[in-house]
């Protein structure tokens, strides 16, 4: 069984990916931390309420609030992709008799901010736990700054983030969740625990079709698959427009997946960088990942390849179990 903190900026994505982590049996999250990105924090951390209210969960992982901007940049948003609330706009719908389908939630929150608390886990897990990052690694730069020494104790960091062989999807260079905070990725990657990055290269294989959802969850009445229907909807709108298939990609499982199902993923070894200030490049993760070349200096694992289909089963079949 292995402990996973899920450090979250709660968008339509992250949704998925907290919904498959904790539908994981192989898995146990033991805190949930919010992060400005998709949207500010504030709604990230609404959005996690929202996400575990629509489960049958019996115990809440605990939930902390984290930081509101980037280390150095302003923030920069992905409300376009992810709606206005960062949840496909849930929080607009009403029901047949006017009232709101997902009013605001209780917040049930740790004393602790996101930072301290992910200190806090690191201390009573050690080489035990590993932080499963989906948004900004803000909260996770800061943490390793206000204490190195029991960050050291982090087993490791699994991320979401970076483009290498592929454009990015924020600029041409760069992924959304690097963009945001470059500063604090490169932080991360000099730190010295073991990471894995999950870039677009893989993301952008592994596409959630509505055909599929709709045939996995459309006759059910469930309150989950009810949110999984609303909350895709905007962002399954965007990507029709914008990408030009019926569906969305569902970047942030992918970590999860691989913890889970590391047969289902390829990795490299890789020296990995960020830039963290060119104008046309700012954000953008830099690796030679060319085959048969071996990095003379490594510091990160980074996911070159997964076998879409058998990912989406696998998506399916936790989630959907019960
Ligand atoms: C990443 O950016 C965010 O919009 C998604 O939630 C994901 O974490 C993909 O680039
Ligand atoms: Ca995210």
């Amino acid at each position: 069984m292995q402990r996973i903190l899920l450090d979250t900026d709660t968008g339509v994505d992250d949704a998925l990916a907290i919904i498959l982590a904790l539908n994981t049996p192989e898995m146990k999250v033991e805190a949930i931390t919010t992060v400005s990105g998709n949207v500010y924090v504030d709604f990230c951390t609404r959005n996690v309420m929202l996400t575990l209210n629509a489960m049958d969960l019996g115990e809440y992982p605990i939930i902390a609030q984290g930081e509101r901007q980037p280390l150095v940049k302003p923030l920069v948003t992905a409300a376009h992709v992810h709606g206005s609330d960062g949840l496909g706009d849930v929080t607009k719908l009403h029901g047949p008799d006017g009232s709101r389908s997902y009013p605001d939630p209780e917040l049930r929150l740790a004393a602790a901010s996101a930072v301290d608390l992910i200190i806090d886990l690191a201390c009573q897990h050690p080489n035990d736990l590993v932080l499963v990052a989906l948004g900004p690694l803000t909260n996770i730069a800061k943490a390793m700054d206000k204490n190195p020494n029991q960050m050291r104790n982090i087993k490791e960091i699994v991320l979401m983030g970076g483009a290498f062989e592929t454009y990015g999807n924020v600029t041409t260079t760069a992924e959304f969740n690097i963009f945001v905070d470059p500063h604090a990725a490169q932080r991360v990657l000099d730190f010295g625990v073991p990471i894995t990055l999950v870039p677009l290269d893989v993301t952008h294989r592994v596409m959630l079709k509505s055909e599929r959802l709709k045939a996995e969850c459309g006759v059910r009445s469930d309150r989950l698959a009810k949110f999984l229907r609303d909350a895709t909807r905007v962002s399954m709108a965007y990507h029709h427009q914008r990408e030009g298939f019926d569906g969305i990609y569902i970047h942030d499982a992918l970590p999860i997946g691989l913890i889970a199902r590391p047969d289902l993923f390829d990795t490299a070894d890789a020296f990995v960088q960020v830039e963290t200030s060119g104008q046309l490049t700012q954000g953008m993760t830099i690796a030679d990942l060319r085959q048969g070349r071996p990095a003379l200096k490594t510091n990160a694992r980074v996911c070159v390849g997964v076998n879409a289909e058998g990912f989406i089963e696998h998506f399916f079949d936790c989630i959907l179990s019960t």
